[in-house]
C-alpha cells in the first residue's frame, strides 16, 4: 500500500483536493447512509475521473477485493471497477461506467462478501448470466456477455450503484439477524 505524501508547497485548497484524491480511499462500511444512495450518471470522464478510476483500483488492490463501487468510496456516481486476476487467470481489469443490464438469464445460488460489510459473508441468488453495457474509461461503448463469477460480481457491484448491498438482497428473518449480528460486533470492537 502506497501513501503518497503532499509537497508542502502546495496551498492548502491544494493540499485538500490532493488528500481527498490520491491513493488508497477510504472504504465505507455499512450502515453508512452514502451505501445506500442511488448514484448519479458520469457526464465527462475527465482527469478527475482518470484518478479516481486509479486510486479505486489501488484501495480495490490494497485489499485483495474484486470489485467496488464509486459510492463505496464516497464518490456517488455511476462507476464501478471488477478484477478478478485473483480468483481467474487472464482476467481483465474492468471499469465500468454509466452500466446497465440488458439481459439477464438463469438463477443460481452462491456465497458472496462485500468490502463494505467486512467479515460477512451470506448466500444471495442472483442470474447465471447477464449481458451487460457500459462505457469504458477511454469513453468507448461496451458490451460483455458474463456468466459465472464474472456475472455475479457485475451484478453485485450494479447494487451498490443502485444504492443496494447484500442484506437488502436477503430474506427479511436473515436480515434482521444480520443487523443484530453486525451491531453486536461493532459494539465489541469499540
Ligand atoms: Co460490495
Amino acid at each position: 500500500m502506497t501513501v503518497k505524501k503532499i509537497q508542502s508547497s502546495r496551498t492548502s485548497a491544494e493540499k485538500m483536493f490532493y488528500n481527498d484524491c490520491m491513493g488508497v480511499l477510504e472504504i465505507r462500511k455499512y450502515p453508512e447512509k452514502i451505501l445506500k444512495q442511488k448514484t448519479t450518471p458520469v457526464q465527462t470522464i475527465d482527469g478527475i475521473t482518470q484518478r479516481l478510476i486509479d486510486d479505486m483500483i489501488e484501495t480495490m488492490q490494497a485489499v485483495h477485493g474484486v470489485g467496488l463501487a464509486a459510492n463505496q468510496v464516497g464518490i456517488p456516481q455511476k462507476l464501478c471497477i471488477i478484477d478478478l486476476s485473483l480468483r481467474e487467470d487472464k482476467a481483465p481489469l474492468i471499469v465500468l461506467i454509466n452500466p446497465w443490464i440488458v439481459e439477464r438469464d438463469g438463477s443460481v445460488e452462491a456465497e458472496e462478501g462485500c468490502l463494505s460489510i467486512p467479515g460477512y459473508l451470506t448466500s444471495i441468488k442472483r442470474a447465471e448470466k447477464v449481458f451487460v453495457k457500459g462505457v469504458n474509461r477511454e469513453g468507448k461503448n461496451i458490451a460483455i456477455e458474463a456468466e459465472g463469477l464474472l456475472a455475479r460480481a457485475i451484478q453485485h457491484e450494479l447494487d451498490h450503484l443502485e444504492g443496494l448491498l447484500l442484506i437488502d438482497r436477503m430474506s427479511p428473518i436473515k436480515r434482521e439477524f444480520f443487523k443484530r449480528r453486525y451491531k453486536k460486533q461493532l459494539n465489541e470492537a469499540k
